[in-house]
C-alpha cells in the first residue's frame, strides 16, 4: 500500500480526493445545474457565467451543454484536470476565488460550499463578504448569483464520523464543529492495478449564518432569498442555498415597445 499527504491550509483535492469527489459526490453540482440551466433558459440569449471552486466541472458541463459560456476557477490542479476532460467548452484555471477577477457576467455560483473553504489562507469569516462584492459588481442587469455554505450546525452534536465507498476507493470522514469552524480529517484508499493508495487531507471551513449571508448580498443591492436544498437535492444539516438577483432585465431582452404619452384631446380640454 502506497501512502500519500495531501491536506492542510492551500492543499485540498489532490488526485485522490478529486477523483472520489468526481466519482461520487457530484449530486449538489447537479442539482445546482439543473436550477441554473433552468433560471437562465427564460433569457434570449446565451448567458456567461462564472463558477467559483468549479471542481471536476460537472455544472459547467452542463451549462455548456445548454450553449452558455462558463469561467471555472479552482484551487485544485486536480479537479481542473478533470474538469477540462468533463467540461472542454468552458474556460478553466487554476486559482482562487479570492484572487480572481470576476469579468462582467450573467450569473456567479460557487456550489459545495466552497466559499467558506480555508485552503486559501485568506479566506476566513470575514472573506465571504469580499468576494460576495466582487461577484455582485460584476454581475449585469438581472444577473444571479447562486451559492451554498455550510452554516452552524452542519455536524449535529458537534462531531460525526462518516464512511463511503466506490467501485475503487473507500473514504473515512471524521468532522468536527467548534464555534464557526469545521474541521474535516479525510482519510482515503483508491484502488490502482490492484494497490490500495492512502491518502489525507484535512479541510477547514468557516460557517456562515444564514443571517450574514443574507444581509451580505441584500447589502449589495441584490435581491436575495435562502433555502435548505437545491430541488431534488438531498437536505443536509446546516446546509444552506442562496439565490440572489440584481435588479433589471437581464441584457439582451426586447423591450416593449412603450406606448406614446396621450396628448391632452385639445377639443376636450378647450
Ligand atoms: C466540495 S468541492 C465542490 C466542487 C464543485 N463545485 C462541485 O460541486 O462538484 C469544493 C471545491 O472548492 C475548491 N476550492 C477550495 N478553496 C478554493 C479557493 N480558495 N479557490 C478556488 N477553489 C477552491 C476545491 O478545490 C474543490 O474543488
Amino acid at each position: 500500500m502506497a501512502t500519500g499527504r495531501a491536506g492542510g491550509s492551500g492543499d485540498v483535492y489532490g488526485e485522490d480526493l478529486a477523483h472520489v469527489h468526481d466519482a461520487g459526490f457530484l449530486f449538489l453540482a447537479d442539482a445546482a445545474a439543473a436550477e441554473l440551466v433552468r433560471l437562465l433558459a427564460r433569457r434570449p440569449e446565451p448567458a456567461r457565467v462564472v463558477e467559483l471552486g468549479c471542481g471536476s466541472g460537472a455544472l459547467a458541463a452542463r451549462l455548456t451543454a445548454a450553449g452558455h459560456e462558463v469561467l471555472g476557477v479552482d484551487a485544485s490542479p486536480a479537479m481542473i484536470a478533470l474538469a477540462r476532460r468533463r467540461a472542454p467548452a468552458a474556460e478553466l484555471r487554476v486559482g482562487s476565488f479570492l484572487d480572481v477577477e470576476i469579468p462582467p457576467c450573467d450569473a456567479v455560483c460557487a456550489i459545495g460550499e466552497v466559499l467558506g473553504y480555508g485552503a486559501d489562507g485568506g479566506n476566513g469569516p470575514d472573506a465571504l463578504a469580499v468576494v460576495l462584492a466582487r461577484a455582485a459588481a460584476a454581475l449585469r442587469p438581472g444577473g444571479i448569483v447562486l451559492l451554498d455554505l455550510a452554516g452552524p450546525g452542519r455536524v449535529p452534536g458537534g462531531r460525526s464520523s462518516r464512511r463511503d465507498a466506490g467501485p475503487d476507493w473507500a473514504v473515512i470522514v471524521d468532522a468536527r464543529e467548534s464555534g464557526r469552524r469545521l474541521r474535516r480529517q479525510i482519510t482515503l484508499f483508491r484502488e490502482r492495478d490492484g494497490c490500495y493508495r492512502r491518502t489525507e487531507e484535512v479541510h477547514e471551513l468557516t460557517l456562515h449564518r444564514r443571517a450574514d449571508v443574507l444581509t451580505a448580498l441584500r447589502g449589495l443591492g441584490l435581491t436575495a432569498v435562502s433555502r435548505r436544498a437545491y430541488p431534488g437535492a438531498p437536505t443536509l444539516p446546516g446546509h444552506r442555498v442562496y439565490r440572489a438577483r440584481r435588479p433589471g432585465p437581464p441584457a439582451g431582452r426586447p423591450t416593449r415597445a412603450r406606448r406614446p404619452a396621450r396628448r391632452p384631446d385639445r377639443a376636450g380640454s378647450e
